[in-house]
């Protein structure tokens, strides 16, 4: 692997993470030396996930930075588009403009279950970099799970099983109907506005199956390619047989004690791999408010169907 220069550092994401890398230092005209982006693009793929801290940090860095690693693409819900720059999606919460859920007898704000993003579509963007443009004065972490360490977590018995079985992914946004690693209690309070012109689109998005493992082209590790969000059941599985092994390999995937939670801090910025890492959102007391920005950089790994029709000819994109 190529040398980051001496400029920046280089320091493991978290004690006994078997993933995640801590960069520090890193300065927009550094972009500019092909050495220091190699070497970036390699450290992305072997770890996951990179939180960039205490260097350059602005909308600018963010896409300049988010090119590095692939060509930027706009999202395809135009709701979720920041307002003045298209090529970034806005994540936000408002109290009087957000989705909220009674988690556990809780109202949190902004909460999203453990998920892959777009994985509802047939081709999953590659990746993405998240900037905080407002933090709440508590909550608001993300957290991040490594599905090449959740394979090697399967027993031998039940990577059998699976082999070669896809999962079947719905568009519906709303968290309380999720089938798979649900909290003991969840209900749905209110949508954002934003959420509510998309899900009027619902149906109208084709259901989608992507592969339950499949290998990482540049290391050939095997990934668990599981999304808690958004799975509806096993293809080749349908029924009660089908839910029940699903659930049983979401349970390795979502291991409460491989995952790393991060705090935000002004200036974090963290990159990570949507073909390889799962993400969550653990929301923000009801009253808060929290605005974040992340870039969506394209891609396609080519294993994603769609099941429902010729989506080309469907009003799926931008209606
Ligand atoms: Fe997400």
């Amino acid at each position: 692997m190529a040398e980051l220069q001496t400029a920046h550092s280089v320091a493991p994401l978290g004690n006994d993470l078997p993933f995640g890398a801590t960069v520090r230092g890193l300065e927009l005209s550094h972009l500019s030396d092909p050495g220091v982006t190699q070497a970036l693009r390699e450290l992305w793929i072997d770890k996951g996930v990179l939180l960039f801290r205490g260097g350059e940090t602005s909308r600018e860095m963010q896409v300049a930075l988010s090119a590095v690693f692939g060509e930027l693409t706009e999202f395809p819900f135009r709701e979720s588009r920041s307002e003045d720059d298209p090529r970034l999606v806005k994540i936000k919460y408002f109290p009087d403009d957000g989705s909220c859920y009674e988690v556990n007898g809780t109202l949190i704000g902004g909460w999203i279950p453990w998920h892959t993003d777009m994985i509802y579509f047939d081709r999953i963007n590659r990746g993405g970099i998240l900037r905080p443009v407002r933090l709440p004065k508590s909550g608001g972490q993300t957290g991040y799970l490594d599905q090449i360490a959740a394979y090697e977590r399967l027993p031998e018995a039940l990577r059998e099983r699976i082999e070669g079985l896809h999962v079947v992914y719905t568009a519906d946004l709303n968290y309380a109907n999720g089938k798979f690693a649900r909290p003991d209690s969840i209900r749905f309070v209110r949508g954002a506005e934003s959420f509510m012109k998309i899900m009027q689109r619902q149906y109208q998005y084709p259901r989608v199956i992507h592969p339950m493992v499949y290998t990482q082209a540049e290391t050939g590790r095997k990934v668990l390619n599981v999304s808690p969000g958004f799975a509806d059941g096993i293809y080749e599985m349908g029924g009660p047989a089908g839910e029940a092994l699903l659930a049983e390999v979401i349970a390795y995937c979502i291991d409460p004690d491989a995952a790393y939670f991060h705090d935000w801090q002004e200036g974090d910025m963290v990159l990570w791999d949507n073909w390889r890492v799962l993400h969550c959102a653990a929301g923000v007391p009801a009253g808060e408010t929290r605005v974040m920005e992340r870039t969506n950089i394209s891609g396609d790994y080519a294993l994603g169907r769609a099941l429902d029709g010729n989506r080309d000819k469907l009003p799926v994109f931008d209606v």
